[in-house]
């Protein structure tokens, strides 16, 4: 295939405004996946993804297409050219804006897709500067337009004053009925430039992704963009140095299609013999190990915004929960793990996540795909602290501050974001309110059209990692879009607020907080746990504390829990039952000293900011 009948492009949008269901047609017209073919949403392979209905990982898939163009030389003129089109899909989530930039740097053009009634939103505005500052053609596509309550033509006017795109370039399409569908792959052919890269230059491939595959190992998804790349040839990485083999080399069609070659500007796989994919780094550039080129530039690092510690719900089962975290983090590089131990809760890991939503992602699939029982601590951010011996410490995990900070830290530092908000310009006031009482200071505030506003906030990630969307889901009626991007760290009042049970500090339930928040925060802490800890055969007490100053306190009264009480007669099999259920019930729980807690207790506190 020469570079002119390649096109690489990527579908970028808001969530929920159909590029999913845009790619599962655009595979349909193409016939590179079969009409009909029961699993919507084709690219969302992971069970999580089908389950919440969105896309977590970027996928690519190989079409081809027959179009004729005037200009194009290489068809010369006897009848339509057998186009060449990667696709690759994109994850709508804040917390995957990540993924948006890899895919990004593969393509030279992207759909910015925007669902008609809802116009443009908060990762609109984000995916379109992460599209546009990569130098990408941007093809405006306005979906859904078989909703009654859509508006094309308020939508193209709301492109036009924020993006200045012209409304004339914008298509009208309904992935759900299909309509207008067929003018959207011969834009992306005619608009969007053939891929930059010289045929006859030494090889130079970028790693896009990697994931592990049972059978054949670690498969890359790779952007060939310079030269050629065959099966068989020796490739060595510019990161590692390390040297491999080519073993099996094709393109995604949708499924694994071995091509034995890959050529300038194409997009596809290559396997060659990693063993983990921690040796496939994300942006490294693969060459000829007998050549010399210069690099290509790689991406930025993945940032670790939340982090939190995760421990086997029964002690013993460390290491199958070791082994189930290595193989899950083989498909999920994003992921950074490293073991620690908690005098609470035993042996753990300590894992650094792009945002909450992948958190979630992740524990859900230690659990589905690998039967994993865990209990996962309170997630806290990456803070700074200075020490009086001048040395600065990122801290994971709070239990690594002494309880009475004040003693050694001189200063602290807590990471910040810039937030994009966009709401109906009803609710400006109650979305400020929720913005101060989250310490967010005001940067811009504007209105997109008559009736929406846009606002930018630097805000603490502290404050927004647990449910700042969702209080500001409710506060709008749904109406407000959000997304940020990180931002730098800022001077911060911050303390260490403990958690003790019968006068011992837990360290799994210590967290950091500001200063100004702990009396509150305490409060509720201590109120959550009462109500979840079971009473047992002792009393117990329950305070939060500063230091050494206790700043809120329950206490759990004694009484024995007779599981048998509610069985009057002398049924056998009833009692065995119900016996049974209370050891299974109790596998869910931990004894810290000699309290048992239930993992229910963990949950709660996640929810308190
Ligand atoms: P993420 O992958 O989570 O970012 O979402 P997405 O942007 O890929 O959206 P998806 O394709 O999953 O579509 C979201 C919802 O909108 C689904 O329920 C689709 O069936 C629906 N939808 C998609 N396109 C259209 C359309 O043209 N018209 C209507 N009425 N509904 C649509």
């Amino acid at each position: 295939y020469p570079p002119e009948l390649i096109r690489n492009f990527s579908i970028i949008a808001h969530i929920d405004h159909g590029k999913s269901t845009l790619a599962d047609r655009l595979l349909e017209l193409t016939g590179t996946i079969k009409k009909g073919h029961g699993q919507p949403q084709y690219l969302d392979k992971l069970q999580v993804e089908r389950e919440r209905g969105i896309t977590v990982k970027a996928q690519t898939a190989t079409m081809f297409y027959k179009h004729s163009i005037q200009e194009a030389s290489c068809s010369d003129d006897q009848g339509p050219a057998n186009f060449l089109l990667n696709l690759i899909d994109t994850p709508g989530h804040v917390d995957f804006s990540y993924e948006v930039s890899r895919s990004l740097a593969a393509c030279q053009g992207a759909l910015l897709v925007v669902d008609a009634a809802q116009g443009v939103q908060a990762q609109t505005v984000a995916n379109f500067y992460l599209a546009f500052e990569s130098n990408l053609t941007i093809i405006p596509v306005i979906n859904k337009i078989d909703q009654p309550t859509a508006d094309p033509d308020g939508v193209k006017a709301q492109l036009k004053s924020m993006f200045d795109l012209d409304p004339s370039d914008a298509l009208l399409t309904s992935a759900k009925t299909g309509e207008g569908l067929e003018q959207v792959l011969p834009a992306v052919i005619e608009r969007i430039p053939a891929p930059p890269g010289k045929s006859d230059s030494p090889l130079r491939v970028l790693l896009l992704d990697s994931y592990y595959d049972e059978y054949k190992g670690v498969i890359c998804h790779v952007a060939v963009v310079d030269g050629a790349l065959r099966k068989g040839d020796k490739i060595s990485s510019a990161a590692t140095g390390q040297a491999y083999e080519a073993l099996d080399v094709g393109i995604m069609h949708p499924e694994l299609k071995s091509t034995g070659m890959l050529l300038t500007g194409q997009v596809g796989y290559v396997v060659s013999g990693m063993r983990s994919t921690k040796e496939a780094r994300v942006g490294d550039t693969l060459f000829h190990s007998r050549s010399t080129v210069e690099p290509l530039p790689g991406f930025k690092p993945a940032k670790h915004m939340v982090f939190s510690g995760l421990y086997p719900a029964d002690g013993s089962d460390f290491e199958a929960l070791n082994h189930a975290i290595e193989r899950l983090t083989c498909n999920d590089a994003s992921v950074s793990i490293t073991k620690e131990s908690s005098t609470a809760l035993g042996l753990g890991f300590r894992c650094g996540f792009l945002g909450l939503l992948h958190m979630d992602v992740f524990h859900q699939r230690l659990e589905q795909e690998y039967g994993a029982h865990v209990i996962s601590t309170v997630p806290t951010v990456p803070y700074i602290f200075e020490y009086s011996d001048g040395s600065k410490l990122q801290v994971e995990n709070p239990a690594a501050l002494p309880s009475n900070p004040k003693q050694r830290v001189t200063a602290c530092w807590e990471p910040t974001v810039m937030a994009t908000i966009i709401i109906p310009s009803q609710y400006v006031g109650s979305v400020i309110t929720l913005c101060a009482e989250r310490r967010g200071q005001q940067l811009e505030y504007s209105f997109i059209d008559s009736q929406r506003a846009f606002m930018k906030y630097r805000l603490p990630l502290r404050e927004i990692v647990v449910d700042f969307y969702n209080e500001l889901k409710s506060l709008t009626s749904g109406y407000a879009s959000f997304d940020y991007e990180d931002a730098d760290y800022q001077e911060s009042d911050l303390v260490k607020l403990d958690i003790l049970l019968n006068g011992q500090p837990v360290d799994a339930m210590a967290t950091i907080v500001h200063k100004l928040k702990a009396y509150r925060v305490g409060r509720e802490l201590v109120d959550k746990l009462k109500k979840v800890i079971d009473r047992q055969m002792f009393e117990i007490s329950l305070q939060a504390a500063i230091g050494s100053k206790v700043i809120a306190r329950e206490t759990i009264s004694a009484m024995r829990k007779n599981v048998l009480a509610k069985c009057y007669g002398g049924d056998v099999t009833r009692k065995r039952k119900l016996l049974e259920k209370q050891k299974e019930g109790k596998k869910r729980m931990k004894r810290v000293g000699s309290v048992d807690i239930p993992q229910e207790a963990f949950h709660e506190l996640l929810k308190v900011s």
